[in-house]
């Protein structure tokens, strides 16, 4: 056994940061709300159902995960959100209309005096939408300032001993990292002078690392998977992860990839196209905001798949991802894959997939999930880049020069390996030859 990482306890409340309060931010609130009543259950969340096997498969240690390691409880949490709107959180809820009239009734209470604080937005990073809630003086970096001061009074007003921010608001247009991304006093000349290659997003995580605030982020967009925003998550030992939560259809390739090359069944194309009615739907329609979400979506079978080790299986792979705006569906999304196979031989087969989902409630266990775990590695001393929690995400942040890893089996062993590694526990290797001598 190692030595045990210290971990500060979790004590006080923890303040849950959301910049963008849409279908996602209140499918999670408003499930912590119900499920703090004893309305509901947390389905979906790791951090409040898994278990955690410690030791040999014969010793029967097997105890909840938030029983292994110090986790803020669901009682603790408190919320502080930004948007372009100026909905309360039941509005915004209601308008998202993920969550059905009854419960959000039962919840009217808590979830009517969350108000949205006054945005930092840009309209030429997320196109299709325009709101009245928007700080529109001074530079980028005055911006910063304010969103700071927001955090700031935040902390106050609600007395909370620690903060996570986690991006839930817009997909925001492609941009690849630019000159102003190199360092963090290249971002901070830019702020100052307005650098069109800063967007908002990166405002918000620029304001949380400042303030000692670890950050998430939900979405494809680079914000913290730059160079410039590395640098202050080292200086101020602070976790960052990202990017763009894994939930719908790039999940479900993310299960069935791994297992077609586990049995080295080749691949020839795989056809992915969604519909979806909700606000991110209407944001993604815009091409540039799409292209954020192809990258991540397409990365995944890439880096799973390993053409270069495996050209005879998957070198010519043709993969298409299309999402369609299509109103009448709202958040209840429909993804179909057609994905064409071939075994022995070069025998060709068939495998389709129509998933009839719904992206909120598949999204906001993770939102969970993640500042929980967020928070332990903050009190656990872990800063940059947290590999263990690309389990989340469509395109999991690493260190520079490292690719990611993409399969789920492999991301979820990395993270319980990364929990029994902080609290000195044996890590499990699978070998099993101990059972046998
Ligand atoms: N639901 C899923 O399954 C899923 C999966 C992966 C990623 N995501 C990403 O999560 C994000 C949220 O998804 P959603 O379905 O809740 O979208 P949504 O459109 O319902 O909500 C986004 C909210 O962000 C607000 N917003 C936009 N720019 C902002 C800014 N600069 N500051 C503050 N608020 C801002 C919008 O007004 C809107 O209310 C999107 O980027 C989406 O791509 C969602």
């Amino acid at each position: 056994m190692k030595e045990i990482t210290k971990i500060a306890p979790a004590e006080g409340k923890l303040g849950i940061l959301i910049p963008g309060m849409g279908a996602v931010t209140t499918t999670f609130i408003a499930g912590v709300e119900a499920i703090r009543r004893g309305l509901a259950k947390p389905i979906g969340s790791v951090t409040q159902l898994a278990t955690i096997r410690l030791g040999k498969r014969t010793d029967g240690r097997s105890p909840l995960i938030k029983d292994f390691v110090p986790l803020a409880g669901l009682n603790d949490l408190v919320f502080g959100t930004w948007d372009i709107f100026e909905d309360t959180c039941l509005e915004a809820a209601q308008r998202a209309g993920v969550l059905e009239a009854p419960l959000l009734d039962k919840l009217r209470e808590p979830l009517s005096v969350i108000r949205p604080m006054k945005a930092v937005f840009d309209q030429e990073y997320v196109k299709r939408i325009i709101g009245p809630n928007i700080k529109d003086k001074g530079t980028k970096m005055d911006k910063a300032e304010m969103l700071m001061e927001d955090i700031r009074q935040f902390r106050e007003s609600t007395g909370a001993a620690r903060l996570a921010m986690i991006w839930c608001g817009s997909t925001e247009v492609f941009h690849k990292a630019a000159a102003v991304h190199r360092t963090l006093k290249d971002f901070e000349c830019g702020l100052m002078k307005d650098d069109p290659e800063i967007s908002p997003s990166q405002i918000y995580a620029y304001a949380a690392l400042k303030s000692g605030v670890p950050y998430a982020n939900g979405a494809p967009h680079l914000t913290v998977d730059t160079p410039a925003m590395m640098e202050l998550a080292r200086d101020r030992e602070l976790p960052i992860c990202g990017k763009d939560f894994k939930t719908g259809q790039t999940f479900m390739k993310t299960l069935i990839a791994p297992g077609l090359k586990s049995r080295m069944l080749g691949l020839s194309g795989w056809f992915s196209t969604n519909i979806l009615g909700n606000r991110d739907g209407e944001v993604l329609d815009d091409p540039g905001s799409f292209k954020s979400k192809e990258e991540t979506k397409l990365s995944a079978l890439e880096q799973i798949l390993q053409p270069d080790l495996y050209p005879d299986l998957y070198k010519n792979i043709y993969h298409k991802v299309r999402i369609n705006y299509y109103p009448p569906r709202g958040d209840a999304k429909e993804g179909w894959d057609n994905i064409d196979i071939f075994g022995w031989l070069g025998y060709p087969m068939q495998i389709k997939v129509d998933f009839l989902c719904r992206d909120s409630i598949l999204a906001a266990p993770l939102v969970l999930d993640l500042v929980l775990f967020m928070d332990l590695a903050q009190r656990a001393g872990m800063r940059g880049v947290q590999e263990w929690l690309s389990f989340y995400f469509k395109g999991p942040m690493t260190a520079p020069g490292l690719y990611p890893e993409h399969d789920i089996f492999i991301q979820l062993m990395k993270l319980k390996n990364t929990l029994r590694w902080m609290q000195g526990e044996d890590l499990i290797t699978h070998l099993g030859q101990e059972y046998y001598d």
